[in-house]
C-alpha cells in the first residue's frame, strides 16, 4: 500500500447500523453497499454475522455483490464467531475478517471476566484461526485508549505474529483527546514488535465530539486506515464521520500530504441515500452534508462570496456532489433527459425502473415547477417500495382554528385490499396517524418527528422523518416526502410501520449479542 494513501474502512453497515433507529433490511444494506463501492471506500464492514441470521445473510449478499472492494465481517475471538463470519464473507472477491477482544482492565475484569493472560491467549488463537481461513485479518484491542500500554503492545505484537495485517485501535468510549490519541498511535509505532509489517487503523467514537479530530491525529502519527461511517452514525454519539475525515484530508492536502481513494463527488449522494434508507435526518449544520453546510446567510458573507468565492468558502459544493442547487429538469423534460441525469447522479436504472421513475417524475412535475437533483434522488429511492407493504393511496385532512382536526385515509394493505379509516387528534398530523393506526394496528410510541425542506422554492418537497418504538422494543425510523407535509407525514409513518412489520416478521430480537 502506498504510504501516502489513507485507506477508508467504512463501518456504516456494522457499527452504524447498531445505533438505534438505523437498522436496515437486506435489500437496503445491499443498496448502501453498492453506493459505498461507487464512493470508492477501500473496505466495507458489512456486518456481524453471529448477531442474527439477518446479519449473516446481509454480509453474504454484499460479499457476493461487491467485487471492487474488500468486504469484511466482524467476529469476537470465539471460534464459532470466526467460522460463521468466514462462512458469510468467503464468497467475496477480497474477503476480510475483523476479530476483536477488549484489553482494558475495566473491560477485562467486569465485562469479559478474564485475566490478561487469557485475553492474550484468545488473541493468538483467534487471529491464527482467522488467518488460516482468510488472507486479510484485522485485529482490534477493544477499549484500547483505556488499556495499559505494556499489555496493549504485547497483545498487538501477538496479533501480528499470528498473522493480522491490520491493527485497528479503537477509542471505544470516545474518551481520548487528539493529543493523546496521536501519541498512542506514535507509541504503538515505536514499541510494538513487527509493526512495520502491518497497517495501523483508527476507530474513534464521538462521545466528546472528537472522533474526527482523533482519527486525523492518528494519521498524522502514522495510522494509514480510518474506520468511519457515513453521516457519523454509530453507537451512542456515533463514529468518525467519513465525509468529514475525507474532506479534511482533501481540503488540507498541503497540511496532511496524504490522499484517499474516495470520489468526493459521491459524498453527498451517499449521505442522502443513507438518510433516505434509515429515515434519520442529518442536522442542518452538519459539516459537508448538512443542509446549511454551503449556505451563506449573513449579508457580509453573501457580499464576499459574490465578489470572490474563496472569501468564505474553503470547499466547493460541487466537489462533494452537491449539485442540488442546479435546476435540472422541468415538466417538459423527456424520459431520455431523465435517464441521463439519473446516470450522472450514479443510478444504474433498468428501462423498466426508468419508466416507473418517469411516471412519478411527471406526477411531481405537475405539482412542482422545478425539479432539483435532490427531488430526483427521492423519486428514485422511494420508488423501491417493498411489495406486501401498506401503501398510502389517498387522504384528506381538515384542520384550522375553528374546526376539530380530522383525517381520512385510504390505504392499500399488504394483501392488496383497499382499506379506509378516519381519525381525530390534536392536529392534522396526529389525526392522520390515528387514522392509519385504525388500519395498521401495530401498537407503538412515536419517539421523534421532524420536518425538513430538502429542496428549494415555495413548492419544495418537505421530508418528514419519524421514529417509533414498538411494544416489543424495536426502534425503527421512516421518512416520506411530498410537497404537502401532512402527506409526507403519512408516508413517513407508514414507512416506519412497514419497517416495524418487517422486523417483527423476521423475528429479529431487539438485543443483538453484546459487543
Ligand atoms: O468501538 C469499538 O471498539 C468497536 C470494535 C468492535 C472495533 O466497534
Ligand atoms: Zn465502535
Amino acid at each position: 500500500m502506498d504510504p501516502s494513501t489513507v485507506k477508508i474502512f467504512d463501518t456504516t453497515l456494522r457499527d452504524g447500523e447498531q445505533a438505534p433507529g438505523n437498522s436496515m433490511n437486506l435489500a437496503e444494506k445491499v443498496r448502501m453497499a453498492r453506493q459505498l463501492e461507487r464512493l470508492g471506500v477501500d473496505v466495507i464492514e458489512a456486518g456481524f454475522p453471529i448477531a442474527s441470521p439477518d446479519d449473516f445473510a446481509a454480509v453474504q449478499a454484499i460479499a457476493r455483490e461487491c467485487h471492487l472492494l474488500e468486504v469484511c465481517a466482524l467476529c469476537r475471538t470465539l471460534e464459532k464467531d470466526i467460522r460463521m463470519a468466514w462462512d458469510a464473507v468467503k464468497d467475496a472477491e477480497k474477503p476480510r475478517l475483523h476479530t476483536f477482544i477488549a484489553t482494558s482492565p475495566i473491560h477485562m475484569k467486569h465485562k469479559l471476566r478474564k485475566t490478561p493472560e487469557q485475553v492474550l491467549q484468545m488473541t493468538k488463537e483467534a487471529v491464527s484461526l482467522a488467518r488460516s481461513l482468510c488472507d486479510r485479518v484485522d485485529f482490534s484491542p477493544e477499549d484500547a485508549t483505556r488499556s495499559e500500554l505494556p499489555f496493549l503492545y504485547e497483545v498487538l505484537a501477538a496479533a501480528i505474529e499470528a498473522g493480522a495485517d491490520t491493527l485497528n485501535i479503537p477509542d471505544t468510549v470516545g474518551y481520548s483527546t487528539p493529543e493523546e490519541f496521536g501519541q498512542l498511535i506514535r507509541n504503538i509505532k515505536e514499541h510494538v514488535k513487527g509493526i512495520d509489517r502491518v497497517i495501523i487503523s483508527t476507530h474513534c467514537h464521538n462521545d466528546l465530539g472528537l472522533a474526527v479530530a482523533n482519527s486525523l491525529a492518528g494519521v498524522v502519527h502514522g495510522a494509514r486506515q480510518i474506520e468511519c461511517t457515513v453521516n457519523g452514525i454509530g453507537e451512542r454519539a456515533g463514529n468518525a464521520a467519513l465525509e468529514e475525515v475525507v474532506m479534511a484530508l482533501t481540503t488540507r492536502k498541503a497540511f496532511y500530504n496524504l490522499k484517499t481513494n474516495i470520489r468526493t463527488a459521491e459524498l453527498y449522494p451517499t449521505s442522502r441515500l443513507l438518510t433516505s434508507i434509515t429515515g434519520v435526518p442529518v442536522q442542518a449544520n452538519k459539516a459537508i452534508v448538512g443542509a446549511n453546510a454551503f449556505a451563506h446567510e449573513a449579508g457580509i458573507h453573501q457580499d464576499g462570496i459574490l465578489k470572490e468565492r474563496s472569501t468564505y468558502e474553503i470547499m466547493r459544493a460541487e466537489d462533494v456532489g452537491r449539485t442540488g442547487n442546479a435546476i435540472v429538469l422541468g415538466k417538459h423534460s423527456g424520459r431520455h433527459a431523465l435517464g441521463n441525469r439519473l446516470k450522472q447522479l450514479g443510478y444504474a436504472v433498468t428501462p423498466e425502473q426508468l419508466a416507473a421513475v418517469y411516471e412519478r417524475f411527471v406526477r411531481l412535475a405537475d405539482k412542482k415547477k422545478e425539479i432539483f437533483d435532490a427531488d430526483l434522488m427521492l423519486l428514485v429511492e422511494q420508488g423501491d417500495a417493498q411489495p406486501h407493504e401498506y401503501e398510502l393511496k389517498d387522504m384528506t385532512v381538515t384542520s384550522g382554528m375553528s374546526v376539530k382536526p380530522g383525517a381520512s385515509v385510504v390505504i392499500i394493505d399488504p394483501e392488496g385490499r383497499e382499506q379506509k379509516a378516519t381519525g381525530t387528534g390534536d392536529g392534522p398530523v396526529s389525526s392522520t396517524f390515528n387514522a392509519i393506526d385504525a388500519i395498521c394496528t401495530l401498537p407503538n410510541t412515536l419517539t421523534e418527528y421532524s420536518v425538513t425542506s430538502l429542496t428549494e422554492g415555495d413548492d419544495a418537497l418537505g421530508t418528514v422523518a419519524v421514529r417509533i418504538r414498538t411494544k416489543d422494543g424495536h426502534t425503527v425510523s421512516g421518512d416520506g416526502s411530498d410537497t404537502d407535509i401532512i402527506v409526507a407525514s403519512a408516508k413517513a409513518y407508514l414507512a416506519a410501520l412497514n419497517r416495524a412489520r418487517a422486523v417483527q416478521n423476521l423475528k429479529i430480537h431487539p438485543e443483538k449479542p453484546m459487543l
